[in-house]
């Protein structure tokens, strides 16, 4: 059994509010954290620190948990750097680029869909992320969808298959034959490879009636549910969601307080059967949208996660950290909040107890920052504050 001490923690970020105190972050002082394993074994006060095969030494920074980014697309290729720049001169972000990258996806061989991946998953390592969902989504045929799950689960557990993200081009004038299509040979030949089935719910995508179809298949087959909603405007996507009895339903920016509501009666409940409001606001940054109303979410008692939605249309970020800043200036999260909803409210989003937290039995993944606090990541944006990254308890690249 190998052990490693982490010590002279200044400030570390648990998630276990019951552990020790300090709000929902579980804010623990001057402590040190033992790895035995790729778990975390003991935390407690530096002084009682016990002996481990190696250690390091925070120097009093903060220690936090790995990010959680639960919604990500990264297995396309090609960019839209040039429908970026036409947006902001002006242009509206519609969804119809992703037809764009759907046609250089396919046209990509296996190996460099891998490694616009472990590029894009590297990128995000060195930002704190030691979790992260990938969808596929721009194969949009059985061979194309089942080969981009294939490539994402080389990389993560939590795969998800969009292939309803909108209708390629071939099915155009036959969105119903598509949407058979999905429900069977492409759901069959990705199956496999998913642990999750998502659906763009959204006018110009899949209508309500369509996305149940499909989500209701996708459950039949045991996929997990979790949808594309309410973004570009009101609709019922998240009602649908919650519904089914999603994890998350992701986006939320256009809501009504029925929306909210629901979302709201599924945080009561217990068992698991929350659905998570993830909020993207590299999207809304991108596209120069409004953001979504999280005070309002968080008001009314609805679990919210953060995430970095990275894909090369209405979102290239991979940086949790950047999303994190964007949520307490423009979207009136408070630093803590934010912090939460980056770590534990990803993995409640992906029903995940063993990441998102640091206690004894979760996984050591974590991040130590080149700051005293976990405010500093908000209050310095643009900054690269992470200084090592570990998951499972093995230290990855510092930057
Ligand atoms: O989550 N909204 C749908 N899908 C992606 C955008 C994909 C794209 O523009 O390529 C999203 O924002
Ligand atoms: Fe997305």
């Amino acid at each position: 059994m190998s052990s490693l001490l982490v010590d002279n923690i200044g400030e570390l970020v648990t998630n276990t509010p019951g552990a020790g105190g300090g709000g929902p972050l579980g804010l623990r002082r001057h402590v040190a954290l033992l790895v035995e394993d790729g778990l975390v074994a003991w935390i407690g006060p530096t002084r009682d620190a016990p002996a481990a095969d190696r250690r390091i030494d925070a120097g009093g920074a903060a220690v936090l948990p790995g990010f959680v980014d639960s919604h990500a697309h990264l297995v396309f290729a090609g960019d839209r750097a040039v429908e970026f720049a036409a947006r902001m001169a002006g242009e509206p972000y519609t969804g119809g680029g992703i037809r764009t990258t759907v046609g250089a996806t396919r046209a990509a061989s296996d190996d460099e869909l891998r490694a616009t991946v472990r590029r894009l998953r590297g990128e995000a390592m060195r930002q704190g992320t030691t979790t992260v969902e990938i969808k596929s989504g721009y194969g949009l045929t059985v061979a194309d969808e089942a080969r981009s799950l294939r490539i994402a689960a080389e990389f993560t557990e939590d795969t998800t298959f969009l292939g309803a993200h909108v209708v390629p081009a071939e099915y155009a004038d036959r969105p119903d034959d598509y949407v058979g299509m999905v429900c069977g040979p492409m759901l069959a030949a990705a199956a496999p490879y998913a642990r999750w089935i998502d659906v763009f719910c959204e006018r110009g995508a899949f209508d309500v009636d369509h996305a149940r179809a499909i989500l209701a298949c996708g459950q039949a087959v045991g996929l997990g549910v979790r949808l594309h909603a309410n973004q570009l405007g009101p609709g019922p996507g998240v009602q649908l969601g919650v519904e089914l009895g999603a994890a998350s339903v992701d986006h939320c920016t256009h809501l009504t307080d029925a929306d909210v509501d629901a979302l709201a009666s599924t945080a009561a409940e217990d068992g698991g059967t929350t659905t998570v409001a993830t909020l993207l606001p590299g999207a809304e940054f991108s596209t120069r949208s409004p953001y979504p109303d999280a005070r309002r979410l968080l008001d009314a008692g609805v679990t919210v996660a953060l995430a970095t939605d990275c894909n090369p249309g209405s979102s290239y970020t991979s940086s949790m950290p950047f999303c994190i800043a964007l949520a307490v200036r423009e979207m009136r999260m408070t630093p803590a909040e934010a912090v939460w909803a980056a770590t534990a409210g990803g993995a409640a989003a992906l029903r995940r107890a063993d990441v998102g937290r640091l206690a004894r039995g979760a996984r050591a993944d974590l991040m130590i920052l080149d700051a005293p606090s976990h405010l500093h990541l908000a209050y310095r944006p643009g900054v690269p504050l992470i200084r090592q990254v570990l998951r499972n308890g093995v230290p990855q690249c510092r930057p």
